[in-house]
């Protein structure tokens, strides 16, 4: 049995009259830009997050690179990110004029090690841009709390994780603002590019929406450069429809991950560790896998598809040679990257498929 690591088809198939009213509405009410759709779904996203302000933007890389413009993170500052995460959390910070400093993960949640993050906050230190990796919260209250005590701002990239808790509360209401990708693969999808800014802080709503248009404050007054990042209507009752689903998807992976875990438990592997306080919503259910290479390759030979994210850590990445890193200087990034393996997890998915995915890597693995 072929076993897709994503399939969109069956989701679309599932909502596909409610998807194509929503659409055919749009259509019709002529408004495709900035419209009654953008701000309904700011509204509700806002609303789902426990947040009072949502902006849509173009999409989660823009979502990161104008809340970080819009916390005044610029020129000559330093921000603290993870290396282990998709390319885009740091260009967003290059994007924005400063410079991004890379501390170290937990091996367990492959998130930031809120103990490395505090070894190089540096008096140009401004902001921590922390990463909910593969749908699972980082450690939020240590990080905050560093935060306060360097008065250094906080920024979330959620692009992963909409809908994950931490202690009770959604990730992207925790810190000065979140940022949510709706690429295509994400939790929670547009059928095209998208993102959002939530932030409890008006100032910082009132900065990203003038930034998000040119910077114009009435169509004429240019107050600021800006840039065109605007969320589209299409988009956003694409996004509308999905987000009443949600919850019920985000529960499905969860239940499927777990089957994952117990059916996994005993092999020579690492699977994803349950920790008090978090609800992740498993946008990737990743394990870590001596000779991953190998039974990656076996694994597609059965036609079970898997995903290395990500086989090479930022700090390592040509692109940020000009920073200064070496091998080894980010041991657990390095070895993460070595090892992880991301198995096919969608709500879409079905036990059967789970058994046969977990059944093929056991036998693998030993
Ligand atoms: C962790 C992370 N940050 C940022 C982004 C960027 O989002 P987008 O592709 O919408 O620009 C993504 C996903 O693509 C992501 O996974």
């Amino acid at each position: 049995m072929l076993i897709p690591f994503l399939d969109l088809q069956t989701q679309y198939r599932a909502i596909q009259a409610e998807l194509e009213t929503a659409i055919r509405d749009v259509l019709a009410g002529g408004q495709f830009i900035l419209g009654p759709t953008v701000e309904a779904l700011e509204r509700e996203v806002a609303a789902s997050l426990g947040v009072p302000f949502g902006i849509g933007v173009a999409s989660g890389t823009d979502a990161l690179y104008l809340a970080l413009r819009a916390l005044d993170i610029g020129s000559g500052d330093e921000v603290i990110t993870t290396p282990f995460t998709f390319i885009a959390t740091a260009s967003a910070i290059v994007l924005a004029g400063a410079t991004p400093v890379f501390a170290d993960i937990q091996p367990d949640s492959f998130n930031l090690d809120p103990a490395q993050v505090s070894k190089q906050v540096t008096p140009r230190t401004k902001a921590i841009l922390v990463v909910h990796l593969y749908g699972r919260p980082a450690e939020m209250d240590p990080l905050l709390e560093l935060a306060r005590r360097h008065r250094l701002k906080v920024i979330e990239d959620c692009a992963q994780a909409f809908g994950a808790e931490y202690r009770g509360r959604k990730v992207g209401s925790l810190g000065d603002a979140g940022c949510f990708s709706f690429y295509p693969t994400k939790n929670l999808a547009a059928y095209g590019d998208g993102g959002m800014v939530v932030t409890k802080d008006p100032a910082v709503a009132e900065r990203v929406r003038l930034l998000r248009h040119h910077g114009s404050v009435d169509r004429r007054g240019y107050q600021e450069m800006g840039v065109n990042s605007r969320l589209d209507e299409l988009q956003a009752a694409i996004v509308r429809v999905k987000l009443r689903y949600l919850e019920g998807w985000n529960e499905r992976r969860r239940k499927l991950a777990a089957f994952y875990n117990e059916l996994l438990k005993g092999a020579n592997l690492v699977t994803p560790s349950p920790s008090d306080g978090i609800q992740p919503v498993f946008h990737q259910y990743t394990i870590r896998i001596p000779h991953r290479d190998a039974v990656k390759v076996q694994l597609e030979a059965f036609g079970i598809e898997t995903r290395v994210y990500y086989p090479i850590p930022l700090h390592l990445q040509p692109v940020f040679q000009s920073l200064g890193y070496q091998k080894e200087d980010l041991p657990e990034a390095e070895q993460a990257a070595q090892e992880v393996l991301s198995l096919p997890l969608y709500p879409e998915l079905s036990e059967e498929q789970v058994k046969e995915a977990a059944g093929a890597v056991t036998a693998l693995v030993g």
